[in-house]
């Protein structure tokens, strides 16, 4: 036998070959598009750090979400920008609130539109954090209160998923009995369950008005260096009852949804956050990287690492790639 005697080479010669033994594929189904809503008509405030991105006003966000679903993108994450904010993050709780505003809107005016709605105090709470305040510290057993409320407040709005993303602990089960004791038995849970303390979130930040106002969120979200804790983290969300775990950021933590995927074989959900979204637009803006080609390597890895559903800020241009229309 001539060396080498194994060609890997061969199989990708020819393109009709090299499409049939591709191993990973996204699709448009695939992706979960995030929107910022805010009060007043007409408003579209460019999000400076989040080129394309947009604090929007119902009747805009709306047209967005009509634009999404004909490309397809059929799936949307909504964050809110209240009127204004006090010490428990209550408003978010309101049935005229921002987002319960936005999700009857979309619903009446959208046709064939899931809406995920991300739970969490920090764009409500005048201090920024994700929680209740008690002695400096984001007290865990009283913000379950108000997540639980602010959830079956937006399922009442017809959100058709909760997505918590505040990392206190037991809050899925709390709201998972709130949602059942409302009757939303049959409305999902995907719970940001392992969510990093991250700097990929700044752009985020800006975006919904969120930042902390003192210290930052490492006694709640995870320390980047941990692998096992998230498995810990991931396996309480789902025996206090998420049907949908995510690991987030994505890109930086590949590792952790293979491991999530492979580990509770569930439906795993990446969150493919600002800052990654933002290093990708800055080096295209100056030609440093071809910025079509770099975003559709970065949805696919999140794929190929074990994601079956990718939240990102690039799914109306990824979807204009993979629909063949650019
Ligand atoms: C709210 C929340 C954050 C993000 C999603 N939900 C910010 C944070 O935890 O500070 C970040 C998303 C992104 O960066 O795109 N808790």
């Amino acid at each position: 036998m001539a060396f080498p005697e194994t060609r890997l080479r061969r199989l990708r010669y020819n393109k009709v070959l090299r499409n049939m033994v591709t191993e990973t594929h996204l699709r448009v189904e695939d992706l979960v598009y995030p929107l910022f809503v805010c009060p007043g008509s007409g408003v579209k405030n460019p999000i400076s750090s989040m080129p394309g991105n947009y604090q929007m006003s119902v009747d805009v966000l709306v047209e967005e979400c009509k634009l999404a679903v004909s490309k397809g993108v059929k799936s949307v994450l909504l964050f809110g920008i209240p009127e204004s904010k006090d010490e428990h993050g209550h408003v978010a709780c309101q049935s005229d609130g921002i987002v319960q505003k936005a999700i009857r809107a979309i619903k009446s005016e959208v046709d064939d539109i899931m809406i995920v709605a991300d739970v969490c105090n920090c764009e409500y709470t005048t201090h920024g954090h994700c929680g209740t305040i008690i002695d400096n510290d984001v007290d865990n057993d009283s913000t379950l209160k108000t997540l639980a409320d602010q959830s079956v407040s937006l399922a009442e709005a017809g959100a058709d998923i909760i997505a918590p993303s505040d990392m206190m602990d037991g809050r899925v089960l709390r709201i998972r009995e709130a949602l059942d004791l409302a009757g939303y038995e049959k409305i999902p849970i995907m719970s940001y369950a392992a969510k990093y303390a991250s700097g990929f979130y700044g752009p985020f930040r800006e975006a919904a008005e969120s930042a902390p106002q003192f210290g930052d969120r490492s006694t709640y979200q995870m320390n980047p260096a941990n692998s096992d804790e998230a498995m810990r983290e991931i396996a309480s969300d789902i025996e206090e009852g998420a049907d949908i775990v995510m690991v987030k950021p994505a890109l930086s933590y590949l590792d952790i949804i293979y491991r999530t995927k492979n580990e509770f074989e569930m439906p795993t959900a990446a969150y493919n956050v600002s800052g990654e979204f933002s290093m990708v637009k800055a080096a295209g803006e100056k030609d440093w990287i071809d910025e079509k080609r770099v975003m559709m390597e970065v949805l696919l890895s999140i794929k190929r690492a074990g994601a079956d559903i990718i939240i990102t800020y690039h799914a109306l241009d990824a979807a204009d790639i993979l629909n063949g229309t650019k």
